[in-house]
């Protein structure tokens, strides 16, 4: 996708509250922990690139990555920091992660013994970190043979595989209650138990499980949502520390109309005029991942609220205006002006959905812009 230079809608994203929010964070982890910053998926819509540069120059240990291009763009970034992929792939691309240093999720023995071939035609070696299923069935092993089996081919391959990590993921550390949470981690505890000695790396915990579970362990903290300073509950639990957002979504008027009654906006003429009304454009639609269900949401133009009227078009939106305001007025749809803001979570609550896919969903038509 074209990014759109030539055009006032930009995320503006804030690289010192990405460096804050990780100092933030340091300070409540415990002595030994490390902090692996989660850039995956354009680091949250954020851009991957300057986003590992701030979090390495703020000190994190390492970075987490889906996919293996993630992990490819940093190294091709020159980013020597450890790379974990989160996800698991095919056993024919392990040299591809070995000799690109990345280290990688594994939740098969057929990935082992498929790839130990591979590794030693080529005098590779992968670093492996091993997953294990304990409530999320999504990747990971889930019983203590399978995970032996897995640690012993591990061990007795030590020229092809470093057996560097071990690690589950909550599927609920972010919820009000913990019953489900304590059943994984009390499942994660019993087939941790069968592998001695345990590998460099042990982690469970996400944003929600470093924030409220402390006791919750590991030495490595994958470290996601809130170094973009959000609450990984939502509104559910309140934040220990004063993380910062650091996305703004803005834009500008590029258009002015009176709109006379009975007369109708956008698509499908959903909206009519009941009176004279001052009708703004904006050059930002569904196409920039702002979503059709959005209409009807607020943004902010000239310190006030204004509605978005009529359908969200691929490009364009249309908000009703307190008065006539000049074409070039700042519009802000994720951001604060003055003493008014609009949050990302606003625009989940808004959109039924939650503000990682908000942020995710802002597409690659929207210039990122760096502000540090
Ligand atoms: C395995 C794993 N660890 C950590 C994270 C980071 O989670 P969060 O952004 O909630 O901190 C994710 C995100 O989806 C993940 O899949």
């Amino acid at each position: 996708m074209v990014e759109a230079w030539h055009r006032p809608t930009k995320a503006i994203i804030d690289l010192n509250a990405i460096k804050e929010n990780i100092k933030l964070e340091k300070k409540l982890l415990k002595k030994g922990q490390q902090l692996f910053a989660v850039v995956k998926a354009n680091a949250y819509g954020h851009g991957l690139i300057p986003v590992a540069m701030a979090a390495q120059t703020a000190g994190v240990e390492g970075f987490c990555v889906a996919v293996i291009d993630e992990g490819l763009a940093l190294r091709r970034a020159g980013l020597t920091k450890p790379i974990l992929i989160l996800g698991v792939n095919p056993a024919e691309l392990a040299p591809l992660m070995a000799a690109n240093h990345l280290s990688v999720a594994v939740d098969s023995l057929e990935f082992l013994k498929q790839s130990e071939r591979l590794l030693h035609s080529e005098h590779l070696k992968l670093a492996v970190h091993l997953a294990l299923d304990t409530g999320m069935s999504r990747i990971g092993f889930k019983t203590t043979v399978d995970l032996q089996n897995a640690v012993n081919f591990l061990r007795t391959h030590p020229a092809e595989f470093e057996f560097q990590g071990i690690f589950t993921h909550f599927a609920t550390a972010d919820a009000a209650t913990d019953g489900y949470y304590q059943q994984q981690l009390k499942k994660f505890q019993q087939l941790l138990a069968v592998v001695n000695p345990l590998p460099p790396y042990v982690h469970v915990a996400n944003s929600a499980a470093s924030l409220w579970h402390q006791a919750c362990g590991g030495n490595m903290i994958r470290f996601g949502i809130s170094m973009y300073g959000l609450n990984p509950s939502g509104n559910v639990l309140a934040m220990p520390a004063p993380f910062k957002p650091a996305l703004s979504l803005i834009s500008q008027l590029v258009a002015v109309r009176v709109v006379n009654a009975g007369e109708s906006v956008g698509y499908g003429k959903t909206y009519t005029a009941q009176k004279k009304e001052w009708i703004g454009t904006v050059p930002l639609g569904y196409a920039d991942g702002w979503l059709r269900r959005m209409q009807g949401s607020k943004v902010l133009v000239n310190g006030k609220k204004c509605e978005i009227v009529g359908r969200v078009c691929m490009d364009q939106i249309m908000v009703r205006l307190p008065e006539q305001l000049p074409v070039g007025t700042k519009v802000t749809l994720i951001g604060s002006e003055g003493s008014l803001q609009i949050t990302a979570q606003e625009v989940a609550n808004y959109a039924q959905t939650i503000h990682y896919e908000v942020l995710c969903g802002i597409s690659a038509r929207v210039p990122r812009e760096y502000i540090d």
